[in-house]
């Protein structure tokens, strides 16, 4: 088998979207959707009025028209424009999902796939975070109702995907193991997901998807490669990629920017990745001419590459915030950061300093806490044995009321919301405020400025990609 050899990573939330990921698999190379709330995003395009009508044709296109036309009647707006930000909420995810949420997350993972996989014959692939816990199993299953061709999954130890994934091949009830905090010892939490439950006639059979597993050290490598039946490939991501990182291994010291940092432990020996005997693309900075040609010369198959897409035309950031970026780029002005604290995960987060957003302190002390969204809510278990949720984001009173410490909420973001306002999906309250901005890029921009220089400010993911096969 052939993989791509050029991967356009998974880009959360809508960064890396269907029309990005076609683009990127019309050329030959791997178009990679984020399944990150895709439920939020179809449902609040949908009230925007469907622009372009393409969320109502890939529902169309559902295997199931009873779920399909309950989301569209429930959830479109004729009359929406791009300026409509007073969104309904869908229901929020818990370890026993109402009925709706489930076949959302399913509907939305099959629409975003089945768009992106629309009109061409090259290879689509879905990315997940490992820790947005509770939504995926919905999430695989409604990708692989469209064909998804490889399923990736970061920020975390996805032991337990490929046998989900063969589950759903055979329309059987796929699941996973949740984290509890304070489980009592031996207590299993699981989430599952029963095709025949949600589909009034799922197809019996499903396309099995390569998986690769997204790693950022040899322990977690050799585990998927050795311990684990079911995995295709590794994508070894190192700590300058975009998006979250893994955090250094060891005692975590801060520089004088306040930036963890990362020493030779981080580093990956390619040389003991390669005799485990899977293919693998590195990932983080691969991304001018000739890191494909670099990459293959360190045994991997290819690269993934990310920040140079996600402020490609196609991406799903807004026009302002790419142009915003691209400008502070190009003048030379732009320092990613990487934040320890800024994520509700507690794994390092990059985040680039832009105004209006919620790097700037001001902005981000004039956001009144709120959880609404809850994808990453931490699952407890409570005294009397019930399952409590709580995010470090949330109101400082509520988080601690729940028994969290008030040192874990100091300086933790909202991403959930920052991250739909940065695709402008912003949702606005009654009380008229809006949810800001938070961009994230990785360390290396060497590639955007290239971008910038030979193509100016919109360039296309197809420039992208001849650039990154021109060679050296
Ligand atoms: C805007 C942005 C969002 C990202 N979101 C995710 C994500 O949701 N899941 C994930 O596994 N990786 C995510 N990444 C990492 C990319 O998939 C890719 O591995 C990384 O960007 C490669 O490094 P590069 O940015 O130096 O090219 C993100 C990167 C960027 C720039």
């Amino acid at each position: 088998m052939q993989h791509p050899r050029i991967i356009q990573g998974g880009m959360g939330a809508g960064v890396s979207n269907w029309r990005l990921a076609r683009s990127v698999a019309e050329q030959g190379g791997l178009g990679v959707v984020s399944s990150v709330a895709l439920d939020v995003i179809m449902v609040r395009r949908l009230q925007q009025g469907d622009p372009g009508g393409y969320m109502r044709r890939a529902l169309k296109a559902f295997p199931d028209q009873t779920v399909a036309s309950g989301i569209i009647e429930k959830y479109y707006n004729e009359e929406g424009t791009e300026e409509f930000h007073d969104f309904k909420q869908p229901p929020v995810f818990t370890v026993e999902p109402v009925r709706e949420i489930q076949e959302l997350t399913v509907a939305a993972n099959f629409a975003e796939v089945f768009l992106a996989k629309e009109g061409h014959s090259g290879k689509v692939g879905i990315n997940y975070l490992e820790k947005i816990q509770m939504p995926n199993p919905a999430s695989v299953y409604g990708a692989m109702l469209a064909g998804v061709d490889y399923i990736l999954v970061g920020a975390g130890i996805p032991l337990e995907y490929p046998q989900m994934i063969e589950n759903y091949t055979q329309s059987r009830a796929g699941r996973l193991k949740l984290n509890v905090e304070g489980a009592e010892k031996g207590h299993e939490y699981i989430m599952e997901l029963n095709p025949a439950e949600i589909l009034r006639d799922p197809p019996r059979e499903l396309k099995r998807p390569y998986f690769f597993p997204i790693v950022s050290s040899f322990i977690l490598a050799m585990t998927m490669a050795k311990k684990v039946k079911g995995v295709d490939g590794l994508i070894l991501e190192n700590h300058t990629a975009g998006g979250h990182n893994a955090p250094p291994r060891g005692a975590l010291q801060l520089d004088a920017a306040g930036s963890p940092v990362f020493g030779s432990k981080d580093q990956m020996d390619y040389k003991k990745i390669a005799e485990l005997g899977l293919p693998f693309w590195l990932a983080g900075g691969y991304s001018m001419p000739g890191s494909l040609e670099n990459a293959r010369e360190e045994g991997a198959e290819g690269i993934q590459v990310g920040s140079v897409f996600a402020f490609c035309r196609e991406s799903g950031f807004q026009g302002d915030l790419k142009t915003q970026f691209l400008q502070s780029i190009e003048a030379g002005e732009q320092e990613v950061f990487t934040d320890p604290k800024a994520s509700p995960t507690g794994f390092p987060f990059k985040v680039a300093h832009m105004e209006g957003t919620l790097s700037e302190r001001e902005v981000y002390e004039s956001r009144k806490r709120v959880c609404n969204l809850g994808y990453l809510r931490h699952i407890f278990r409570k005294e009397d044995g019930s399952l409590g949720y709580r995010c470090p984001a949330e109101p400082v009173d509520q988080f601690t009321r729940k028994g969290g410490a008030a040192e874990h909420t100091e300086g933790r973001k909202c991403l959930c919301n920052a991250l739909l306002s940065n695709i402008g999906l912003a949702k606005r309250y009654a009380r008229g405020y809006t949810e800001q901005p938070l961009v994230t890029a990785g360390e290396h921009t060497e590639s955007i400025a290239l971008m910038i220089q030979e193509k100016g400010y919109d360039y296309t993911a197809a420039e992208v990609l001849a650039m990154l096969r021109s060679g050296r």
